[in-house]
Formats: C-alpha cells, structure tokens, sequence
C-alpha cells in the first residue's frame, strides 16, 4: 500500500506523472526499479520513501538488478568495508548498461554526500547516471525526468539543512513493522563518526506530522512502529512547537489501536529521567532502551568528544533498571579507538558485565577520511585489536546467556514475525528480545502470548498460552 503524509507540495508530483509517461515511452512497457540498501535504519527507511516515489513514477519494484530499467543505490559510510561493497556492487552495472543504454544508475545516501566518492564516480564510473546526496533524493522524480529527456549526468550534493520535505509518499518493506523517521541529521561530531558530515544538521520533523503518519500506520495494520533519528533525545530542540522528545512519545502513545512503540538512536548525554519516566508510563511504549556507551573508559569518552562518562552513564543507565522492571538494554561499542590501551579495554568489559545488556552491536574503530579521529595517533595493528574484539564477544555471549536464561517459565506477549524453514515461528517480545515457537503462519503479524520453554545459548524456546 502507498502511504503518503498529510501535505503534498505538488511540484515532486507532476514531474512522477511526466516521468510516467516518458517512461513508458522509452521503455515501451511498465519499467522496473530495483532500490539497494546498504547501511542503517535510516537509510532502510529513506529507501522506503525512494520507492514510494518511484511507485508513483509508475515504476514496478524488484529485487533483481538484472531486471531492472532504474537502479539506485542508497550507501553508508560508516565504517570503510560499507564502502567497498558499494564499489562492487554498482561495476555490476556496467554490463547491464552495455545490453541496454536506457537503464539508469543512480547512487544515493551517505556515502554519495562525499565529494570525494562523487568525483570517483564522475571519473572512473561513466555509466553511473546520478549521484544524490542525502538531502535532495525526494527530488529523485524530477532528476530522472530530466536524465530520461537527455540531459547531462545530475551530480547534486547540495546540503543547505533545509526544511524536511513532508510531501514523500511511502512503500514500507514491511506490512506490520515499519520505520517512521522524527528527526534527521546530527549535530554531535563524535570524533570517529561521519554522519554529521553526510546527513547534515539535526532537523525535527512537526510533532504532527508524525502522528499524522503515525495515524496512518496503524490504521494501515501496523503493530510495531520504530521512531528514527541519529539522537531522537534531542528532538525538538530549539523548534517553536516545544515539543521533546518525551512529549512526542506520550503523543503517540495516547493514539487509539494495539501496538508497540520502538525508537532509536538514544544519545546518553541527552538522555533524561523525564525520558526513562515516559517509558515507564506510556503502556505501549517498548521497555527496551539502545543506549550506545561506546567506551567504559572515561578517557577515551573524551577523545571521541561523547559529553559523558561513564559516573553520568550509570546514573541514567541504575534510574531506567529501577524504575522500569523488565527493562532491556542494548548498545554500540566501538573496540580499538585510536590510543586505546588494553586498560581501557577492561574498562569496556567491565562495564558490559556491570550492565548486563541484552545484547551488543560491537564494531572495530574504522578511520574515516575527514574526521579527527581518522587524524589520531592509532598504534594499536588490527590484529591486536581483533583479539581484544573476540575476548568482547566471549563475554557478552555468556552474559546473552544468562539473562535468557532468566526469562525461562515466565510468559511474555510477543509480535510474531515471520516463519523459519523448519516451520517455527519467530516472535519479539516488547523488550526486543527473539522467541522461537512452534505454530501457524496464520499468526503472523499478530500478538501472542508465548511461555519461554527453553534458553539454548541465547536463543529462547518458548510455546503458545
Ligand atoms: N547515532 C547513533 C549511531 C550511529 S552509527 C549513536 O550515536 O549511537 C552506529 C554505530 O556505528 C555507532 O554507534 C558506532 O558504534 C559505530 N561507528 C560509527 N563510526 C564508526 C567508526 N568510524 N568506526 C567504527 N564504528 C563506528
Ligand atoms: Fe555519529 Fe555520534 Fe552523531 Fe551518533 S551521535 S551519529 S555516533 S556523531
Ligand atoms: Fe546510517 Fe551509514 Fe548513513 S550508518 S546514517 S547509512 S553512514
């Protein structure tokens, strides 16, 4: 289905119809798009709005490349293997072009936003037709109009921080789940990260907006809605409407339907008690709570310009486990930031085991051009640091362990989410937490109530109430 929010600027729209009939012009039948996804949340749902508009361009959606009339890649640049994925997978368009000169290339997203990357492919990629930066690609109606009419390659990088366009229609991957993005861009420049570099400034969508397309989402069947931004803690800040965060979610909260409200990114320096207190209240808000540390050691926090230690991250980190019982946490940790000792290391581990996280997203640090930490004294080989990284893991997984271990003979209701080859459904509990259970896919989409048979490692067992 295509969704699209409250108000429609037009403009964006009479280039999707002209777009429509060229297309099928040229191409003498409903042509094909095929959207790539690489990287985060973000860029996941910035391509479900890319296919909203290509839906309403008149293009059919695949997943296969080799069929394809338009095919766009929305990259990240977050850590340097992300990039070279990319590189590989637009030469495989090469090939296509040559079979036919009337297939489109664009790339989009994180990584097309880098001037550098720009001018590579503007040198070395001829057959790339478009490269998008992360704050024009709802315009992409009206660069394929003008590709399609036979105007030059469209390199558009502009990042001016403007207002957020409100008149993109939406096609979610998913039919139950689905991403609904409150703010974009970031302000913070942690040392290592190059996000406030490709997405710009911290920009908060209207309070009504989002529930207006919050409104539209659960009337549409949706059951679990995650709110999106790179530190949804500071949404609102220094906008006329005055609403924060906090607010934001009792205003979704207080909307009619059976559903379960996510968001991330949590920054621990913006994070509140007024913030903890509206979980703890709002009934369908998630007790779940992704608040990346990064580091345990005080003096690393520092080098990577993160506005908190660890005192302050335990303060907020003991008020959310006391007042939210079933709490669950999770996090990002990045393992050799440039002068870290083995010291700071145990500082990590320690405060993994202090905590007792639910689970961990954990990366090794990948200097990337441009930012400070890319210019920092790094001694430590990658070897080194992929022991450090392992000895990371070891312990989580013990500790994964335990906690499910924990949750055995109790119930919890789950979202089922899809069926497994072996006939076994897969479920999430509000807490963000996977159980397996045998049933039918009838039940897909729904809420259940499922008792935890069994803790196998980290994976829970459990069986329909
Ligand atoms: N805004 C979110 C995270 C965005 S990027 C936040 O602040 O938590 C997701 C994760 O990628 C980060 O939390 C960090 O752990 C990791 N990351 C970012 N830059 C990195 C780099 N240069 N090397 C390794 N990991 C990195
Ligand atoms: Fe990157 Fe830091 Fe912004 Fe997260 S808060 S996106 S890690 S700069
Ligand atoms: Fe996300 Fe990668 Fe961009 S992590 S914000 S897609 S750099």
């Amino acid at each position: 289905m295509l969704l699209k929010s409250a108000i429609s600027s037009g403009e964006q729209s009479a280039y999707a119809e002209r777009v429509k009939k060229l297309a099928y012009k040229i191409y003498g039948k409903t042509p094909l798009a095929c959207v790539v996804t690489f990287g985060c949340q973000q860029n996941v749902s910035d391509s479900e709005r890319l296919k909203g508009e290509l839906s309403e361009m008149g293009y059919g959606l695949t997943d296969d490349i080799n069929e394809a009339q338009f095919i766009i890649f929305n990259t990240c640049a977050v850590r340097e293997h992300a990039e070279d994925r990319v590189y590989g997978n637009v030469g495989v368009t090469k090939a296509l072009k040559k079979q036919n000169p009337n297939i489109i290339v664009a790339v989009c997203g994180c990584m097309a936003q880098r001037q550098s990357v720009a001018d590579k492919i503007k040198r070395s990629y001829p057959y790339v037709d478009m490269v998008l930066g992360t704050q024009v690609q709802h315009r992409l109606p009206e660069f394929i109009y003008k590709r399609l009419s036979g105007s030059k390659r469209v390199f558009d990088l502009t990042l001016d921080n403007g207002e957020i366009p409100e008149d993109i229609p939406v096609k979610r991957d998913g039919t139950f789940k689905g991403w609904l993005p409150v703010m974009y861009g970031c302000n913070n420049f942690c040392t290592y990260c190059i996000v406030p570099y490709v997405r710009g400034r911290e920009r908060s969508r209207e309070p009504n907006k989002i529930t207006a397309e919050a409104e539209e989402m659960i009337a549409a069947g949706y059951k679990d809605i995650t709110l999106l931004g790179q530190n949804v803690n500071s949404y609102g800040k220094g906008e006329a409407h005055g609403v924060n965060f906090a607010g934001l979610l009792r205003r979704i909260n207080a909307l009619d339907g059976d559903f379960v409200i996510r968001f991330m990114t949590s920054h621990p320096k913006d994070c509140t008690k007024e913030l903890i207190d509206t979980i703890r209240d709002c009934g369908k808000v998630s007790s779940h709570l992704h608040l990346p540390f990064q580091s345990g050691s005080d003096r690393i926090l520092k080098l990577m310009n993160r506005h908190y230690d660890r005192k302050r991250y335990m303060e907020i980190v003991n008020y959310a486990k006391e007042k939210i019982p079933n709490l669950s946490l999770t996090s990002d940790i990045i393992v050799g930031f440039p002068g870290e000792t083995y010291e700071d290391f145990q500082q990590t581990l320690s405060l993994i085991k202090e905590v007792e996280y639910t689970s961990l997203f954990t990366f090794i640090f990948s200097p990337r051009v441009g930012t400070p930490a890319a210019k920092m004294d790094d001694p430590i080989p990658y070897e080194e640091k992929s022991k450090w990284f392992s000895e990371l893991l070891k312990v989580q997984e013990e500790i994964a362990a335990k906690r499910c271990e924990s949750m055995v003979s109790k119930t919890y209701r789950v979202l089922v989410e899809s069926a497994k080859p072996n006939g076994e459904l897969t479920s999430r509990t509000e807490e963000n937490i996977i159980v397996e259970f045998e049933g039918s896919e009838d039940l897909i989409g729904t809420f259940q109530n499922v008792e935890v048979t069994k803790a196998r490692n980290w994976i829970l067992k459990g069986k329909l109430v």
